[in-house]
């Protein structure tokens, strides 16, 4: 069975649905570690509910991010995960920590490849809607081999259309949903038995 640690730093849906799944059998792995930046991160209540370890890396005052990479990448490798699933991880990571973890580390965008990369993606996509510019966008689950900002192979992508009689909520909350199914689904993929390791 295959060791995913997850890294949060908001509410977690995402980390409950692989939560989920693993229980569930749908994805043959175990979520054996869920590191946050943020000690109000409702994500580690999740963890705590589902009697999961975890781990808090704060980043201290001052601290070099190579340094705080590092210091995670401890934090991470002491789980000795097979994948590094960054699931509502706000903070861009540095060779520092992803070199420790070469080819498994998996990314989740709630946007479609080479689209909104960075923040606020559901949110700006909305506003494209509302000019009249955008009529989909969607949520994508890819590798990250390197310092790129939410770019790297994709492993999966899925269309959200964005109906603008609808509000920012209704789409927001469309998004979530087809993250959490999309990215069980690629996890299922990645950890199944005859999955290429
Ligand atoms: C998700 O939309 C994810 O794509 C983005 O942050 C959100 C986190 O949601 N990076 P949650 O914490 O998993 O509920």
């Amino acid at each position: 069975m295959k060791r995913i640690v997850v890294l949060a730093s908001g509410s977690g849906s995402n980390l409950q649905a692989v939560i989920d799944a693993c229980v569930a059998g749908t994805i043959d792995a175990e979520v054996v570690g869920v590191v946050s930046d943020r000690i109000d991160a409702y994500a580690l209540v999740r963890a705590d509910e589902a009697e999961i370890d975890t781990e808090l890396v704060s980043r201290l005052d001052g601290e070099e991010r190579s340094a705080y990479d590092t210091r995670l990448a401890g934090a991470v490798s002491a789980f000795e995960p097979d994948w590094v699933v960054l699931a509502g991880w706000m903070r861009l990571l540095t060779m520092s920590f992803l070199g420790h973890f070469p080819g498994t580390v998996v990314n989740l965008h709630p946007a479609l490849p080479g689209q909104l990369p960075g923040t606020r993606a559901i949110e700006r996509a909305w506003a494209e809607a509302v000019d009249g510019e955008r009529a989909e966008s969607g949520v994508m689950v890819h590798l990250v081999p390197d310092e790129g900002v939410d770019d790297g192979p994709v492993l999966g992508s899925r269309v959200v259309p964005i109906d603008r009689s609808g509000t920012l909520e209704t789409f927001a909350s469309a998004v979530h949903d087809t993250e959490h199914r999309l990215l069980v689904e690629v996890l299922a993929e990645l950890c199944s038995p005859s999955a290429a390791t």
